[in-house]
């Protein structure tokens, strides 16, 4: 039977941190057991934020290291960088003259971006959505394992392939949102403002490539409060947070052991973080290190991606002929 296409894509604009791990790459390693996964790092997305370009190489080094740190397997999933795959820039070409303007300017990614940057509201970050559905489409995926902030890009992606096959001809699938566990659907930053994310907040997110003591520091500094006063009370949102951390790092008795210190009101909040952060130390331990290890064998790197760029191109090349033919490109 043929498997059900997966993409998904990391930008290399900073450290890959937790969010990016339970929200992302966590589905993607058991993804690639059963799917044909194309996993890739956004540089070309990377590019509207204006980086150095002396620092692209060792980003987009590091987000491939981490992510094989991470568990996934590059003889299962191809692993690229998007910049390889000159179809997808072909592709996004064509989306674009199926993207209303209207529509782009209403996209909250993109407002908050004006809002963040409003000397560089360049094209790129208008149609950054395009670009992002030409990942998509150009495998025909079915499913992409992203966080929550992701949705809107995917509902996006579905218009284009809609248009598109209306327009053209069916070519495309509509790729759906997936996830295993829809608790790590947005992982919060740990001030309780806002989420985990590569530029903000960074005392309050924790990387896969932070150490030990600073891991330690961050949790412990953690937002909590003074504790329920009613018995099974609801959990504001940076309580529930540091259960959903602990679900994923600690042994089921520990979690058991504090929900229902939670639930009976006797909690101690410094007692569990610090449990939390020995636990979130040693899962990350070896991530850390294994990533460090990766991102220094620039052979193997390029290896990888030039092996990941070939698999890439041989499924996007036949999706580009078809886009071409149904679009009436072919003159000869
Ligand atoms: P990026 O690089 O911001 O994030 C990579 C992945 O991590 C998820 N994520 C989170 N999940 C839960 N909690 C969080 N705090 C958190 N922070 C980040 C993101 O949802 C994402 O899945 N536009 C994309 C990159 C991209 C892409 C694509 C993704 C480009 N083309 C095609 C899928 C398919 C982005 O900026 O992700």
């Amino acid at each position: 039977m043929k498997k059900e296409i997966v993409v998904s894509g990391i930008r290399s604009t900073g450290y890959l941190h937790l969010g990016n791990y339970f929200g992302a790459i966590q589905n993607y390693v058991k993804m690639q057991e059963d799917h044909d996964c194309y996993f890739f790092v956004a540089d070309y997305h990377s590019l509207t934020t204006h980086p150095d370009p002396k620092d692209l190489k060792t980003n987009v080094y590091r987000v491939v290291a981490e992510n094989i740190a991470c568990g996934i397997d590059v003889n299962k999933a191809a692993l690229y960088a998007q910049s390889d795959v000159p179809e997808i820039p072909e592709l996004y070409l064509m989306l674009n003259m199926l993207a209303y303007k209207g529509e782009l300017e209403k996209v909250p990614t993109f407002k908050d971006k004006v809002r963040q940057q409003p000397e560089n509201v360049n094209a790129g970050l208008l149609t950054y959505p395009v670009l992002m559905a030409a990942d998509i489409l150009i495998h025909r995926a079915a499913k992409v394992p992203v966080g929550k902030d992701q949705e809107q890009h995917l509902e996006m992606a579905r218009n284009f392939a809609q248009r598109f096959n209306k327009r053209y001809g069916e070519l495309f699938p509509e790729p759906e949102v997936f996830r295993y566990n829809r608790d790590t659907v947005k992982i919060m930053s740990l001030d309780g403002e806002g989420k985990m994310s590569k530029s903000e907040n960074v005392n309050a997110t924790i990387f896969l490539s932070d150490d030990d003591a600073t891991i330690r520091k961050k949790i412990m500094k953690a937002k909590t409060d003074a504790g329920p006063a009613e018995p099974n009370s609801e959990m504001p949102e940076y309580i529930k947070n540091l259960f959903v951390l602990m679900q994923m790092v600690s042994a089921p008795d520990v979690t058991a052991t504090y929900t229902s210190a939670y639930n009976n009101c006797n909690i101690r909040y410094g007692d569990m973080k610090k449990q939390l952060a020995e636990d979130m130390a040693a899962f990350v331990a070896p991530i850390r290190e294994k990533a460090a290890a990766l991102q220094k064998d620039e052979v193997l790197i390029k290896k990888i991606l030039r092996q990941g760029a070939e698999k890439a191109r041989a499924s996007a090349g036949k999706t580009i002929s078809e886009a071409r033919r149904l679009i009436g490109i072919s003159y000869y």
